[in-house]
């Protein structure tokens, strides 16, 4: 494995299961697991479940199984280190490079990439300032924007020629393979290299540690696209990154406020809101959601009040409540962006919406109340139903007592029969489901029921068996090796994961289940905790393992007994022959006990 083992273990061991998948699922929690809709197939009732003493998810429908990191490869369609990063980022963990030839070419591309980024800003930036600039400066001038705070966000001109950031680049040793990765160029159809961006201003795009690691592009006309964006590189993602976090991070107020656009980032950092940050044109993904969670106490959505931003806001909101967010939403009067309503009305004014930011329950109900009207009994009571399925949303039954209190006085009803269609409404979504599944399934996972992994028909589940047996309790080591070792195996997968347990165990170290799987192939993962649910429940382990153990002893045996009447059949030589029998009889009285055993 590319990293080090005790370094999987700690990211795992700081990303609880329930947490994690609670951002994903709704959970319910029943006895002493939680239960929710599961998220690799289509079902109506619950049968995925989470386990929080052991750190393991399992859905008795489809029988996906595994630890946090097998969850998040599947629901994220990662990879093992693909979703180790993810995770490692949730719990701020910095993973090191890993000492492996293949990822350490990987991390010098990224390196050098950064470096070609810095570069590129470098010379965007004195474009900017040079001849070129004039009509570009003019035009950031006029949008209200000051030399301290171009230079604070380093923006730039990217030059119209075709090609004059990657000839210089070029001219600097650059290979084209990185200046194509980099996303900096791109191949012209004559074969050549050209820049990506021309006559744009540039944006350049930060990541935490204050690497450059993509840039956005404006049109200063009406041409469009309006903006270009770096493509996903080796060093960006545009679904982890925030820009302006590595500003809002260091700001003293304990708020981040999630906007669309960089234009509007920068304006509100330049009028003093130093905690805005922005998504930049995609919806706010689960890996944000976690970075605002982490770096603020609560976040503030102030997205476009249009139907797409409508549409934007409900989706963020729901993904940042999941993550344990404590969430308001921005409301801009007259459906302004935040950069136009500073630049009328100035910073305190803004400041005094960001006070007066309103919850998720009033926003949905503010949106319901927008979708209709009140001029007919028909339109009234559409949108009184609407507000029925906004509070049989909430589950504090103080809270929704309140709330049915306050909006049948506002609307003249009585408050019974509100809370007799609020309370309806949730006995409905219970008797339909105890959970909801929350994000959309991922693509190619829908309704699909996982395959079960190719195993030997006799031997492979017995061995994964005996191998569940032995991470439930450790202390079964000696009588497993006593009587089964690792070279045993006959089943391939069994195999690898038994030397990689014995090898865990033989270090003098616990391994409890979920330990060992975090770095098993998932379909791996998923045959263990399915065998773990449903055939290792047994009261007393020791005996359990002993009775898989002789079961174990008597596949070989008769397996030896079948090859020795073929020997018998073919000796020749007759003391041999006498010999072998000997042997046959001998082990059928061992068989024969066996049996007896069992
Ligand atoms: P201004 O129009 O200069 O005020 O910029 P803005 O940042 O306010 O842009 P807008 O609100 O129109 O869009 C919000 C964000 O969506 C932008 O900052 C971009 O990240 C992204 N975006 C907008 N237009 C485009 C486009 O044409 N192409 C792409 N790829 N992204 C866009
Ligand atoms: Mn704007």
């Amino acid at each position: 494995m590319v990293y080090p083992v005790e370094l999987i273990e700690e990211v795992r061991l700081r990303n609880d299961i329930v947490e994690v998948v609670s951002s994903y699922v709704k959970l319910e929690r029943k006895g002493r697991r939680y239960f929710g809709l599961c998220p690799f197939h289509s079902e109506k009732t619950p049968s995925f479940s989470v386990e929080p003493v052991k750190q393991l998810f399992y859905c008795f429908g489809c029988n996906k199984g595994g630890s946090v990191i097998q969850f998040i490869m599947g629901i994220e369609n990662l990879d093992f280190p693909e979703a180790l990063r993810m995770l490692a980022d949730r719990a701020g963990i910095t993973l090191p490079e890993p000492d492996d030839n293949e990822e350490r070419e990987k991390a010098r591309i990224r390196r050098e990439i950064l470096e070609i980024n810095r570069e590129a800003a470098r010379f965007f930036f004195s474009v900017l300032a040079g001849r070129d600039g004039l009509e570009a400066q003019a035009y950031l001038k006029k949008r209200g924007l000051t030399e301290k705070t171009i230079r604070q966000f380093g923006l730039g001109l990217s030059p119209s020629g075709w090609s004059e950031l990657t000839d210089r680049l070029k001219a600097k040793g650059i290979p084209e393979s990185l200046l194509l990765s980099s996303g900096l160029s791109v191949r012209a159809r004559g074969g050549e290299l050209v820049d990506r961006f021309r006559g744009r201003i540039m944006f350049p795009i930060f990541d935490i540690r204050g690497n450059i690691v993509g840039f956005g592009g404006r049109v200063i006309d009406q041409s469009q696209p309006k903006y270009m964006n770096s493509p996903d590189t080796p060093v960006y993602n545009k679904s982890r990154e925030l820009y302006g976090l590595n500003y809002a991070r260091q700001s003293k107020s304990r708020k981040l406020l999630i906007v669309e656009g960089y234009m509007d980032v920068i304006s509100l950092h330049q009028a003093g809101i130093d905690y805005a940050v922005a998504s930049l044109g995609t919806a706010l993904t689960q890996m944000q959601a976690w970075i605002l969670k982490k770096y603020s106490e609560e976040v503030i959505i102030g997205y476009d009040s249009d139907s797409a931003g409508q549409a934007a806001t409900m989706r963020g909101l729901e993904i940042l409540e999941k993550t344990g967010c404590n969430v308001k939403v921005l409301v801009i009067p007259d459906g302004k962006d935040p950069d136009e309503y500073i630049r009328n009305n100035g910073p305190e004014k803004f400041k005094n919406l960001v006070d007066r930011a309103i919850s998720l329950l009033d926003y949905k109900i503010r949106v319901n109340n927008n979708m209709h009207n009140m001029d007919t009994v028909d339109d009234k009571l559409k949108l009184l139903n609407g507000i029925a399925d906004i509070l049989a949303g909430l589950d504090n039954s103080i809270e929704r007592e309140l709330y049915i209190k306050d909006y049948a006085a506002k609307y003249g009803i009585s408050t019974e029969s509100l809370t007799s269609e609020v309370e309806k409404r949730r006995k409905k979504q219970q008797s339909v489901s105890a959970g909801t599944a929350l994000v959309r399934r991922p693509v190619g996972l829908g309704g699909k029921i996982q395959l079960p992994v190719r195993m030997d028909p006799r031997y492979g589940e017995l061995e994964y068996m005996l191998l569940v047996m032995l991470c439930n309790d450790n202390s079964l080591l000696g009588m497993v090796l006593d009587r089964y070792g690792p070279d045993g195996f006959r089943d391939q997968g069994a195999k690898l994961v038994a030397e990689k347990l014995f090898g865990k165990l033989a270090d003098n170290k616990s391994c409890v289940l979920a330990e060992l799987l975090t770095d098993l192939e998932p379909d791996i993962a998923s045959c263990m905790v399915r065998i773990a649910e449903t055939k290792c429940n047994a009261e007393n382990i020791e005996k359990a393992a002993g009775q898989v153990l002789d079961k174990l002893e008597l596949l070989k045996l008769e397996e030896l007994q079948q090859q020795t009447i073929e020997r018998i059949k073919n000796e020749k030589d007759g003391l041999l022959r006498q010999q072998l029998g000997l042997e046959f009889s001998k082990r059928a009285e061992r068989i024969a006990e066996l049996k007896r055993l069992s």
